[in-house]
C-alpha cells in the first residue's frame, strides 16, 4: 500500500482508506483492510457507524487512523465539543486521530468552530483537524482562524465522473499542504458496475463504461481498481471507498501500488471530462 503524509504532519497514511457511511459489513471488512495496509478509517457522527468501527478496531487500535467528523449543524463551540466526547464514547478510543467539519454552517463563524477544535486538539482528545465539503474561500477562512494547527486534509467529492474539484480546490490543496480525502471515489459504486454494484455484476447488471473496461481489460485489473487507482495515484490524495465486502475491500486494497500509463490516465480523463 502507498503512503501519504497526511498534511504536514509527518504521520504517513495510506492512499487508500476506508468509508463507513451506509457501512453494515461487521467487523470483517475493515479487520480485513487494516490488515492489508488501508488503516485509515473514516466514519462520522451523521453515519451511525462510530460503534461499528469502535468494535471493529478493538485490539488494533494502535494501527488505525480514525478520521470521524462533526455534524455541519453541531459547530457551534459547546455542540462541537460535547458531539466530540460522544464520538469518543462510541468509538471507544481516548482521542481521535483526525477530527473533520462534515460541511460548513453559514449560520455557524467557522472561528467559533475553529476554537472548539484547538480545545480538543489541546485537551489532547484530537491530533489533526480537517475539514469537508470546503471550498477554497472556506479553507482561507478557516486556517485564518486557527492559532496553532493547520488543516491537514480536506474531504471532497471526487471521482472519475465528478472532477470539477480539479480547478480549485485540488490545486490550493496541493499548494497548502493540505491532503484531499476523495470520498465516493467509486461514484457509489457506479463506476464499479452500478449501485449494489457486487449484486448487479454477479447478475451481470450494471457494467461500468466503456474506457473503464477497455483499460481494465488492458492492465489486468477491474474497473472498480482501475477507477480508484486514477482518484488514489495522484500527489497528495488518499480515496476512501466503502464496502460491506470482504472481497471488495481486499479487491479495492489492492489497487494500490501500481500505475497506469500517461497514456492510460488521459484516456480516461477524455471519457470523463470535467
Ligand atoms: N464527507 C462527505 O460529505 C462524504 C459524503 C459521502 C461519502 N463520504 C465517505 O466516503 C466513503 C465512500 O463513499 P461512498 O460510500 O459514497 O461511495 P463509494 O465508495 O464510491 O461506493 C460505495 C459503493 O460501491 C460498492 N463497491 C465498493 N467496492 C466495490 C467493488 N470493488 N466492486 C463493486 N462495487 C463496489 C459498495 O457496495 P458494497 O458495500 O456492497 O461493496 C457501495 O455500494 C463513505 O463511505 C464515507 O466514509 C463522505
Amino acid at each position: 500500500m502507498q503512503l501519504k503524509e497526511l498534511g504536514a504532519t509527518g504521520v504517513m497514511a495510506p492512499e487508500i482508506g476506508l468509508g463507513t457511511w451506509r457501512y453494515t459489513g461487521g467487523s470483517e471488512p475493515l479487520r480485513l483492510g487494516v490488515s492489508l495496509g488501508a488503516n485509515l478509517i473514516d466514519t462520522a457522527e451523521m453515519y451511525r457507524t462510530e460503534d461499528a468501527v469502535g468494535a471493529a478496531i478493538a485490539g488494533i487500535r494502535s494501527q488505525v487512523l480514525v478520521a470521524t467528523k462533526v455534524l455541519g449543524s453541531n459547530l457551534r463551540r459547546d455542540a462541537v465539543l460535547r458531539a466530540a466526547e460522544r464520538s469518543l464514547r462510541l468509538l471507544s478510543i481516548d482521542k481521535i486521530d483526525l477530527y473533520q467539519v462534515h460541511w460548513p454552517n453559514p449560520q455557524v463563524p467557522l472561528a467559533e468552530t475553529m476554537g472548539a477544535l484547538e480545545k480538543l486538539v489541546a485537551d489532547g482528545l484530537v491530533d489533526y483537524i480537517g475539514v469537508s465539503n470546503f471550498s477554497v474561500e472556506d479553507m482561507q477562512t478557516a486556517q485564518a482562524a486557527l492559532r496553532n494547527n493547520p488543516i491537514v486534509s480536506n474531504q471532497i467529492l471526487y471521482n472519475l465522473r465528478r472532477r470539477s474539484a480539479e480547478r480549485d480546490v485540488i490545486p490550493y490543496c496541493r499548494q497548502h499542504d493540505i491532503t484531499v480525502i476523495a470520498y465516493s471515489p467509486l461514484a457509489e459504486g457506479s463506476l464499479a458496475g452500478g449501485r449494489n454494484g457486487g449484486l448487479r455484476r454477479a447478475l451481470g447488471m450494471g457494467r461500468a463504461p466503456d474506457a473503464l473496461h477497455r483499460i481494465a481489460a488492458q492492465v489486468g485489473k477491474t474497473p472498480a481498481q482501475v477507477a480508484l487507482n486514477w482518484v488514489a495515484d495522484q500527489p497528495g490524495m488518499i480515496a476512501i471507498p466503502k464496502s460491506n465486502s470482504v472481497e471488495r475491500t481486499r479487491e479495492n486494497c489492492a489497487a494500490s501500488d501500481w500505475h497506469l500509463t500517461a497514456e492510460q490516465r488521459r484516456e480516461l480523463e477524455q471519457a470523463y471530462p470535467v
